[in-house]
């Protein structure tokens, strides 16, 4: 099995879906946040949740497009934080997704609703008749209120918060973990979660694909902390260097490089552990898992 190939239909599918979501003109005296919406959601990304939802689905022998909704609505609160992130009262960045972020754009109160609007959106996604038609109502709930765990306050707002308090602090150890279990561990480990949960996933199944996404999930905000340090601006789309001018506390900076390094390597091998049980339709988390630390982007 070839990830890349896989990566990139997958990409497609997502990316088609979205569009679906979306009017091509908004029209209306309500158009610009739509456009705002729209601005961020189609300025690239690696469509790496949605995709995680789809082959945890297809890692307990669900269909892929059967969680289609729900993929989408992960990427919609994915979005969001990203454009809130980049606020000037956050990280204050210029750059997203190799384009002008959205409040560079549209200005800072329509980044704010357009963040709103998306996460609201995927709310109303994840309910709609399309995920209502080919799931039992239980499973359904138990993804919202999974989903809604990751991204409040236990889960990527608590991370955040602390993120930005933390900024030119000494903290106390743990906090590093703290942080990146939350603002993106939680996200990624709630969207192959989900993709296992709809995809009929039996408990130890859920259960390990669970344990599966903790890990990647930190990992994958280790290696965005290695790639601010040592990757390029043009291939990640975003600025490089930031976390040490606002002196934020990342694995690098805590742990060091070198550490952060065997940290990532470490983290990978166990979600893949994790997987054990699992025969051939789980090869592209597996291989996921090994993109997440190998990635340059
Ligand atoms: C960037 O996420 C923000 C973090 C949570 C580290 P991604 O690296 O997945 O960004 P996109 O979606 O590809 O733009
Ligand atoms: C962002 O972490 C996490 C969320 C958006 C929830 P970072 O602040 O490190 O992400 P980048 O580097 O700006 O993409
Ligand atoms: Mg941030
Ligand atoms: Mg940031
Ligand atoms: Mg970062």
């Amino acid at each position: 099995m070839e990830l890349k190939p896989y990566l990139s239909k997958k990409r497609a599918i997502v990316d088609q879906a979205l569009r679906g979501i979306f009017p091509v003109i908004p029209k209306g005296p309500a158009a610009d946040v739509v456009k705002a919406m729209a601005y961020s959601l189609f300025a690239g990304g690696k469509r790496l949740r949605p995709i995680l939802c789809i082959a945890g689905a297809e890692a307990v022998g669900g269909k892929g497009t059967s969680v289609l909704p729900v993929a989408c609505a992960l990427e919609l609160i994915h979005t969001y934080s990203l454009i809130h992130d980049d606020l000037p009262v956050m990280d204050n960045d210029d750059l997203r997704r190799g384009k002008p972020t959205n409040h560079k754009v549209f200005g800072e109160a329509v980044a704010l609703l357009a963040g709103d609007g998306l996460l609201t959106e995927a709310f109303r996604l994840m309910g709609g008749s399309m995920m209502a038609e080919s799931v039992e109502a239980p499973s359904l709930l138990r993804v919202i209120r999974l989903v809604a765990e990751a991204a409040g306050y236990e889960g990527m707002i608590g991370g955040q918060v602390v993120d930005i308090q933390s900024e030119g602090k000494q903290v106390e150890p743990g906090i590093v973990e703290f942080i990146h279990t939350r603002k993106t561990g939680a996200l990624i480990s709630a969207s192959v979660a989900s993709g296992a949960i709809l995809g009929g996933g039996r408990d130890e199944e859920v259960e390990a694909i669970t344990l599966y996404g903790r890990r990647i999930g930190l990992a994958f905000q280790v290696a965005d902390d290695i790639l601010d340090i040592e990757g390029d601006s043009k291939t990640l789309g975003k600025r490089v260097g930031v976390d040490a001018g606002k002196r934020k506390i990342t694995y690098p900076s805590v742990v060091g490089l070198a550490s952060s390094k065997e940290i990532q390597k470490d983290l990978a091998e166990q979600a893949v552990g994790a997987l054990k049980g699992f025969d051939e339709k789980a090869e592209p988390l597996r291989k996921l898992a090994v993109y997440i630390i190998e990635r340059k982007r």
